[in-house]
């Protein structure tokens, strides 16, 4: 079997597994949930079945990887691997290493303890932080070490490919104050920047004479993506799967330190891409509600697909199951997961609250009432034409939408046609609208989604009368489409409710 691999053809980037085209219909466990098999298989895996996913998100943890110095255990990524084999899924590993949301909180016990060698940042105050300074050689060596024996482990183990790539570290970055203030940073602050600083940025003199205000940021954006990049070259190194980084997101209060500082943020992506090179892309956590504004700016380096997206963890609200379409249809997205999969999954079971607080996430993106009903329903349709899908991702060929905050819709604009597309009213009962739209010839369009109508509308210098010509229900069963109702009458139109579903449609233009 072909190691999975990223194919990048013009714009258009495609996670390929064993060779093929595929898009990662996935969910993200919560944190703890992998480091048990038994949980995995009492308490995950049956509340996955039902939701139409082919990619499980999980965690992989340092701390359970390497025990002791040196000798390391695979129980649990083997257990993980064949767990997802029997389930029929994929599986993406999240390395919890040196960060996970900006702290140090998955490194081993020896690494933990011994603080002479594994430095850790300090505040302006001189006051330890709870992460590990990217300044710590030995911090980042040591991490490479053991990222590296589960690459090689994974390269000989996963003979069926079923990982399909590997997250390295998790939301890292600064919490609490705008730059390392140890030793070893105050001393490389003061300094002229590095030599590669100093080429890439055209300076020559101090981080503060150089970036002035933002340099205390620029610092921890350089030495974050160094660190990474000395670790995920080790793993690739090994075995070339693609290796991704995660980003917390810059949000109210927006000053740094209150997101993590030096995180893969959007407007450090050029430094990222410069410093982590063998970082295929770079990823965001989208729980804002402006789902649209975030994936702009992810995708938004020189061409459309600069960066690809891929989406790890998005709010497992309902409206998941309308941003998924945004996301394929209009992005490209080789993948869209929400987070805490297996409590959407758990129907009626409530959101963990308790979660939320320090987190800076609003409640909301957790509210999951009803998420796994309209889900399994996006992901089934999305399952279904996946060879359509891939055949139109990134042309114009296909585009999506999603409902940002009161917007009353859209127009997309294809060859022949416009399609102005009003939403239905939002009510917490269901998902806001979204949805996707493929034109498949000239004159024939597939509609997806849910909750919204379309106008059709003739092209501006065209006088020619628009009609429609015939609208078919359907779905798509194994790429192929099984026609269900001809709408006629009373029906004819084009309307999506509360359900996801399609519509094949037909127009003429006369006059
Ligand atoms: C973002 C992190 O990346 C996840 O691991 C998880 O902690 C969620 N936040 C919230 O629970």
């Amino acid at each position: 079997m072909q190691i999975p691999s990223l194919e990048v053809k013009g714009n258009k980037v495609t996670l390929l597994s064993d060779g093929k085209p595929f898009i990662m219909l996935a969910g993200e466990a919560h944190n703890s949930s992998s480091s048990s098999l038994d949980y995995m298989k009492e308490s995950v895996w049956p509340a996955l079945r039902s939701l139409n996913m082919n990619t499980l998100v999980a965690a992989v943890t340092w701390e359970l990887l390497e025990p002791t110095k040196g000798q390391f255990d695979f129980t649990i990524p083997d257990g993980l691997i064949r767990q997802a084999e029997e389930e029929g899924m994929k599986l993406v590993f999240l390395w919890f290493g040196l960060w996970k949301n900006g702290m140090s909180t998955y490194v081993p016990n020896w690494v933990k303890e011994n603080r002479d060698t594994y430095f850790y940042m300090r505040n302006r105050y001189g006051e330890p932080v709870n992460a590990i300074s990217p300044l710590c050689t030995a911090g980042f060596e040591s991490d490479a070490a053991a990222f590296t024996a589960l690459m090689s482990h994974l390269k000989d183990f996963d003979v069926n490919r079923t990982v399909l790539m590997v997250q390295v570290e998790n939301e890292m970055g600064l919490l609490g104050d705008c730059r390392d203030f140890s030793p070893a940073a105050e001393k490389a602050y003061a300094e002229s920047v590095p030599a590669d600083v100093a080429e890439f940025c055209n300076v020559d003199c101090t981080w503060d004479e150089a970036f002035g205000e933002d340099a205390p940021e620029l610092f921890m954006t350089y030495y974050y993506a160094k660190a990474t990049q000395y670790i995920a070259a080790a793993g690739k190194a090994v075995y070339p799967i693609p290796h991704y980084v995660n980003a917390w997101l810059e949000q109210h209060p927006w000053t740094p330190g209150t997101y993590p500082v030096g995180g893969p943020i959007a407007r450090h992506m050029d430094w990222w891409k410069q410093f982590a090179p063998d970082i295929d892309f770079l990823s965001p956590d989208i729980y804002l509600p402006d789902f649209e504004a975030v994936c702009d700016e992810y995708t938004a380096m020189g061409n459309p697909l600069g960066n690809p997206l891929f989406i790890p963890e998005a709010r497992p609200s309902q409206d998941s199951a309308s941003n998924v379409f945004s996301a394929i249809g209009k992005y490209g997205a080789m993948g869209f997961s929400p987070f805490a999969i297996e409590t959407v999954g758990k129907e009626g079971a409530p959101p963990d609250l308790s979660l939320l607080g320090g987190l800076n996430i609003m409640a909301g993106a957790f509210n999951h009432y009803k998420s796994a009903q309209y889900l399994r329903q996006s992901y089934k349709l999305l399952g279904g034409m996946s060879e359509l899908i891939n055949e139109y991702r990134c042309t114009s060929h296909m585009t999506g939408f999603t409902r940002n905050k009161d917007q009353l819709g859209t127009l997309v604009k294809f060859s022949k046609y416009d399609f102005q597309i009003n939403y239905m009213p939002n009510s917490a009962e269901s998902p806001k609208g979204g949805g996707l739209i493929i034109e498949l010839s000239d004159d024939e369009f597939l509609f997806c989604g849910l909750n919204y109508r379309v106008t059709p509308l003739p092209k501006n210098n065209d006088a020619s009368h628009l009609e429609y010509v015939s609208i078919e229900e359907g779905s798509y069963e194994n790429n192929q489409w099984v026609q269900g109702r001809q709408l006629n009458g009373d029906e004819f139109r084009i309307m999506f409710q509360e359900n996801p579903s399609i519509l094949r449609c037909r127009f003429m233009r006369c006059r």
